[in-house]
């Protein structure tokens, strides 16, 4: 995608260094990180510098690639262990993460140039099937239509394009009409922040709604379709996506709109029957009881907004069980949830 002009991907990596858009920062500035170890990319991982499903797989594949690369001595490969462990313990919801470690792994056991070789597949990758999905999501798309979609699932979550929102983008490149409702104001913004963003810089039409809104939205039957992104699907379709995804989608079925998720065959572990066996990360009450912005001379500043004497529980995901999703867009086609479709692709994978 175009930044000013200028193309980017979200994160990138030349040599041993990894680049990355950091995410903490936007809207407010477009700054670029620079992680010069796996520990470093690991931290920015944790700190959110670089979220979302499949940026997180791409950056926690280059973080096991520089483990390979800059990892000495006859103790290599027990440094290179515990490399995965620190990766693996960033983040626990989003499959790409874990998918991308074991690729990257497998291949560095065979030398640290071919785990690089592997990491740059994925990111290579991830852009493809970002695109694909654009096309794939577009059909479903008509002349005009209102959009609604929670969080940043954009082509910030991704290296390039996104999913919820690719097929956003390539139907807007083909003459369609498309407006967006930007969901997740709550608890950390990252629809209001960086889907609203996205769009601007896109030209997309839209307007960010509080969270409370789309309930409302829907039953005065102005949108047409949702489509969101996902963090890990199970074989049977179930899909954990960031939190009030399963509220919106138990909305589109009380009021007749489809509700499509767009996701990466990347995103699907099929050695989950279901999303009952879905880890779901817990962040910090710090998310809900403060909320940051930026001051009116531009300074990056967090408040409190809630009541200091309180405790805040914030689970970061929730489950949507297959029953409530229309379609899964994927590279290979869309998706019917369940497990026999879902196995079908697998098969053919
Ligand atoms: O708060 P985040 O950034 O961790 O939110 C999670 C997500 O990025 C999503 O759930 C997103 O919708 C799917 S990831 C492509």
């Amino acid at each position: 995608m175009n930044v000013g002009g200028e193309h980017y991907r979200t994160v990138w990596m030349e040599g041993t260094a990894v680049y990355m858009i950091n995410q903490n920062k936007l809207p407010f500035r477009f700054e670029i990180l620079k992680s010069e170890n796996h520990w470093e990319t690991c931290m920015a991982i944790t700190d959110m510098a670089v979220r979302g499903a499949g940026a997180l797989g791409v950056a926690a594949g280059f973080a096991m690639a520089q483990a390979f690369l800059l990892s000495t001595g006859k103790n290599k490969l027990v440094l290179i262990r515990e490399a995965r462990q620190d990766i693996e313990s960033t983040r626990p919801t989003a499959r790409n993460l874990f998918y991308a470690v074991e690729r990257v792994y497998m291949a560095g056991l065979n030398s640290p140039e071919q785990a690089l070789a592997e990491a740059l597949k994925i990111a290579e990758e991830d852009a493809s099937s970002s695109q694909k999905i654009g096309e794939t999501g577009a059909e479903l798309i008509g002349k005009k239509a209102n959009i609604l979609t929670h969080c940043n699932a954009g082509w910030l979550a991704f290296t390039d394009y996104g999913t919820a929102l690719s097929p956003v983008y390539t139907a807007k490149n083909q003459g369609k009409d498309v407006f967006v409702y930007v969901d997740e104001t709550r608890p950390r913004s990252q629809g209001g922040r960086l889907t609203a963003w996205e769009l601007e810089n896109e030209m997309v039409p839209h307007v960010v709604i509080a969270d409370n809104t789309a309930a409302s939205l829907m039953a005065g039957k102005k949108v047409d379709m949702v489509i969101v992104g996902a963090d890990r699907i199970a074989a049977n379709g179930d899909t954990a996506n960031k939190i009030g995804t399963l509220g919106l989608a138990v909305l589109a079925k009380e009021f007749g709109i489809p509700f499509y998720v767009a996701a990466p065959l990347s995103t699907f572990d099929i050695s989950i029957s279901s999303g009952k066996d879905i880890v779901i990360e817990e962040r910090s009450g710090n998310e809900v009881m403060y909320q940051s912005g930026a001051d009116i001379n531009g300074n990056i500043v967090k408040i409190r907004v809630n009541n200091p004497g309180s405790k805040a529980y914030n689970p970061a995901f929730d489950v949507t069980p297959a029953k409530y999703i229309t379609a899964i867009i994927t590279e290979k086609g869309i998706i019917k949830p369940g497990s026999v479709s879902i196995k079908r692709v697998f098969e053919n994978y």
